[in-house]
């Protein structure tokens, strides 16, 4: 009997993109063939025209970069894939928005995604609703996301598992952003804390933890969307993340200064007002965290992306480096799940993509 196989097209070959390249190419001893038809980045791309699977040596990258050939339109992406003699699954390493906005179309072409890119999942209902339906069709694809919050850590395929099987999610309450977990964990400790908030965060910065201007991980918008996401999951079907209440840990006057540069100068001159809350937390005994949160126990759910104070004994207190933590408080474990690990970072980020790639080829 002949292995079976499945396709796969690669979009992005960025740190996850390249990550998830030496691992597929390093699989053994599976029962299926992985083949992947396509790898592509913005500009560029290597194209199996006659769908047979593309070597992947060590000089994929540079293959690719001096290649010729393109796919970056999504009308051109689904036209290839189309054709393609074995099922498809599209593994979408961007953050780009218009590839999610097309997700509904591929899907319901038969193909399957794998993705990290929160943009499908977490913008406008009416597309998170799209995508669904489509996968619900008896043609449609399948679609898998676990990589969208909290990287390659099991906290959507738990989600899933508890909902499908019965149970009620009554709260899910995490530390969701890799760059605010090591933020607070080093400005708020239960042993205590002088450090400044304005050098916590210029040293998060210096050590590779935020974004180029740190000002994208400090508005809260991130947490708001993998929160989102958790909220729709657990049946709470929230328009988008800018339809709750969400922090932002950026002074009003440095929202609009022009360079994260500036940003980080001006920065020191607020430092005041969050060893206040510090300050107030540490004589209760308390640490602060930046958290998401879901609330599904009133007639109302309510969704938040908040700076709280917790118990020093509290799991949140003793978190370390830029890990984050996740707990699910359900009818059948009102003590919660409790998930904890690395929440970002190319390699597991890349695990949590192929982890999701091989359930889907066993589905297929
Ligand atoms: N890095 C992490 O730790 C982490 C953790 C969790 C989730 N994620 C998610 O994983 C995804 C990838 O992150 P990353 O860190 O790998 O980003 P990255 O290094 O910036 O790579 C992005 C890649 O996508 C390509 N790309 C963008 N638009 C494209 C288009 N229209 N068509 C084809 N290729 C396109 C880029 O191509 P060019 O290089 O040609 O521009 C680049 O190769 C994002 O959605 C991110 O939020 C990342």
């Amino acid at each position: 009997m002949s292995q079976k196989a499945v396709n796969v097209a690669i979009i992005g070959a960025g740190l996850v993109g390249s990550a998830f390249i030496s691992q597929i190419s390093r699989l053994s001893k599976t029962p299926i063939s992985y083949n992947v038809i396509l790898i592509a980045r913005s500009t560029k791309a290597l194209i199996s025209k006659d769908y047979s699977p593309l070597t992947l040596g060590d000089d994929w990258q540079s293959r690719l970069n001096s290649s010729s050939d393109s796919l970056s339109s999504t009308g051109d992406i689904a036209a290839y894939l189309e054709k393609s003699p074995l099922p498809v699954i599209l593994v979408d390493n961007t953050s780009n928005e218009s590839l999610a906005q097309s997700y509904p179309l591929l899907i319901s072409q038969g193909i399957s995604i794998a993705t990290p890119n929160k943009k499908g999942f977490s913008s406008d209902l009416g597309l998170w609703n799209s995508i669904f339906e489509a996968s619900a069709k008896p043609k449609g694809g399948l679609v898998y996301h676990e990589a969208t919050v909290g990287a390659g850590l099991p906290i959507i395929g738990t989600l899933n598992d508890l909902v499908n099987t019965g149970d009620e999610v009554l709260k899910i309450e995490g530390i969701f952003s890799g760059s605010l977990s090591f933020i607070f964990n080093e400005f708020s400790k239960p042993t205590g804390s002088d450090v400044k908030f304005s050098d916590v965060v210029t040293k998060a910065k210096e050590l590779g933890y935020t974004e180029p201007d740190p000002r994208e991980d400090l508005n809260g918008l991130d947490v708001a969307r993998k929160v989102t996401i958790l909220s729709r999951l657990a049946g709470n079907k929230v328009q988008g993340p800018s339809s709750f209440p969400v922090h932002s840990l950026i002074p009003k006057p440095l929202e609009r200064v022009e360079t994260a540069g500036e940003f980080l100068e001006k920065l020191p001159q607020y430092d005041a007002d969050l060893d206040k809350l510090r300050q107030e937390a540490s004589s209760e005994n308390k640490v602060l965290r930046f958290v998401g949160k879901v609330d599904l126990t009133q007639q109302t759910p309510s969704v938040a992306v908040a700076l709280e104070k917790y118990d020093n004994s509290h799991p949140f207190a003793s978190l370390k480096g830029s890990d984050n933590v996740i707990a699910f408080t359900t009818k059948r474990y009102p003590n919660p799940i409790i998930i904890q690990g690395a929440g970002a970072g190319d390699a597991v980020t890349a695990a949590g993509v192929l982890g999701d790639v091989i359930k889907i080829a066993q589905r297929l």
